[in-house]
């Protein structure tokens, strides 16, 4: 096989991005040569970041690393990492509880597009309980996150919920 360079993608809401993301982000790129973080544009689904804030706060975390690319994508997956010379879409695995849909989505990644693998990688165990919902949740009431955030996010949720510490 040529000596390619290896693309992976990185998708996701992102609403917003986490250090349990971050985490997963460093394992991708001792996998990989590039990471491309893709935002998904959904408008059906009610987020509390717009895309546009989103993109902006998740490239603040990542100033200066030039492996890392942020982006926001529409419409299939699978076509984004086509255009994007990806081989791979990186996803996050928590529990057992994140299995099923994950599962279900790789295989329909796949039915779509056979040449883009899924690859699942285990978040560190202190991250375990980290999501973003349950992050804004806790933010929303005055919860201290700033130990599972980066700065630039913990920042854009104060804008939101002033009572964040
Ligand atoms: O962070 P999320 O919300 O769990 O990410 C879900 C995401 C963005 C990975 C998924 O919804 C997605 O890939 N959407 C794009 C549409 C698509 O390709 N669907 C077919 C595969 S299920």
């Amino acid at each position: 096989m040529a000596n390619k360079e290896r693309i992976a993608i990185y998708p996701g809401s992102f609403d917003p991005l986490t250090n349990g993301h971050i985490d997963i982000i460093k394992r991708a790129l001792e996998l990989f040569d590039r990471v491309i973080i893709a935002i998904l544009h959904n408008p059906s689904k009610k987020a509390l970041f717009s895309v546009d804030e989103r993109v902006k706060m998740t490239k603040k975390c990542f100033n200066g690393e030039n492996l890392i690319k942020v982006d926001a994508f529409g419409g299939l997956l699978v076509d984004y990492a086509k255009m994007k010379n990806a081989t791979a879409i990186i996803r996050g695995m928590r529990a057992i509880s994140d299995f099923e849909s994950e599962f279900q989505m790789a295989l329909m990644n796949r039915k779509l597009n056979k040449e883009v693998q899924s690859v699942f990688l285990m978040t560190g165990l202190r991250w375990i309980f980290t999501s973003s919902s349950i992050i804004k949740e806790a933010a929303q009431f005055g919860g201290d996150i700033s130990d599972m955030v980066p700065e630039p996010v913990k920042l854009k949720l104060m804008e939101k919920y002033p009572k964040v510490r």
